[in-house]
């Protein structure tokens, strides 16, 4: 049985979650070039799960497409259109009670730069959150977020998908990204000047050592400080064609090594307040040896969810899987996220 609704490029939901799945349905994923699925373990009850719902995040994503492509040709994008996708978006986290990021959906590779904007504009709008922003502020974020690489239609492709090391020339081509970017969004009036920063400025560092222009945190604006975490937080975590995704939780603790040195340790402290290094539907490693699944997420205890043990470490000894509160059970605790 499908755990997750799967959802096309264009929005439409191809296949629901909760159904079961046929030998046809499993073609057509095939077909349609979709390289994993989310799958309901025995006994386990199909639960949405997702901060934002499905069918927002595929609309978000097609909108920052229709951007990215309109600026790539030379035309103006529809300020208002990225206006209400950010509202759309704010409106499904706030009505969100939990603020735990759900494991990031299964899509095909190429959209990556348009879902990585929305993901970076999701986390940006939770860090915001987090942090007190009003509902001003947050849509100034959260289209500055949306936006943030949009220069990056004038960096030549075969540099975009480069997995290899880039040369001095490539470098500097791909860094330009952040000043096209900002000198486009400067240029509509209805769209404010602190959004348009946040594309030149999310690659910038606390200690100077970013860029373009290397400048010192008190000249680095806070919705620019919000987004270069959820950037690359996103990057890191995000499985791409040429490596696997990193843990979340490995992730979060080099940002937290560099918290204050790189990145604002405000904002770092958000992050570690909204993304769970072990959201529920994770596959986890328990100390014991025992796989288990996370169910349910402990806000004030992240490390300590709430899980349901699939597997012992002697697989003939477990018949019914059985739930456990590590936050009860501290006998026991979680090793590792396990990545199928
Ligand atoms: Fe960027």
């Amino acid at each position: 049985m499908l755990a997750r609704s799967i959802v096309g490029e264009d929005g439409r939901i191809l296949l629901k979650g909760g159904i079961r799945l046929r030998c046809s349905y499993i073609e057509r994923l095939r077909r349609l070039d979709i390289p994993a699925v989310y799958i309901l373990d025995p006994g386990e009850k199909y639960v949405p799960s997702e901060i934002v719902p499905e069918r927002v995040r595929a609309h978000a994503v097609q909108q920052v497409k229709e951007a990215f492509e309109a600026v790539a040709i030379g035309r103006p994008f529809c300020v208002h259109a990225i206006e209400e996708t950010v509202d759309r978006l704010l409106d499904e986290i706030l009505a969100t009670r939990s603020p735990i990021l759900g494991l990031e959906e299964i899509r095909a590779q190429d959209a990556y730069t348009y879902r990585h904007s929305v993901n970076v504009c999701v986390i940006s709008l939770l860090l915001g959150i987090t942090l007190g922003l009003s509902m001003g502020q947050l849509r100034e974020l959260g289209v500055g977020a949306l936006l943030h690489d949009i220069g990056k239609v004038h960096v030549p492709p075969e540099i975009l998908r480069k997995t290899g090391p880039l040369s001095q020339e490539e470098t500097d081509l791909m860094r330009r990204h952040t000043k096209w970017g900002y000198d486009h969004l400067r240029a509509y009036p209805d769209l404010s000047i602190l959004s348009a920063r946040v594309a030149w400025q999310h690659h910038e560092r606390l200690d100077g050592s970013g860029y373009p222009l290397g400048v010192r945190a008190d000249r680095i604006h806070l919705y620019s400080r919000l987004v270069m975490v959820a950037d690359v937080y996103d990057a890191m975590t995000s499985e791409r064609p040429y490596r696997a995704g990193l843990d979340p939780l490995d992730v979060l603790r080099h940002l937290q090594r560099l918290s204050g040195q790189l990145f604002a340790s405000d904002v770092v402290d958000a992050l570690a307040q909204v993304v769970s290094p072990y959201p529920r539907g994770a596959r986890v490693l328990l100390n014991t040896g025992e796989v288990a699944k996370v169910i349910e997420v402990n806000p004030a205890l992240l490390e300590r969810p709430r899980v349901r043990i699939l597997e012992t470490s002697r697989p003939d000894r477990l018949s019914v899987p059985f739930e456990i509160d590590l936050q009860r059970d501290i006998s026991r605790s979680i090793c590792k996220v396990i990545r199928e």
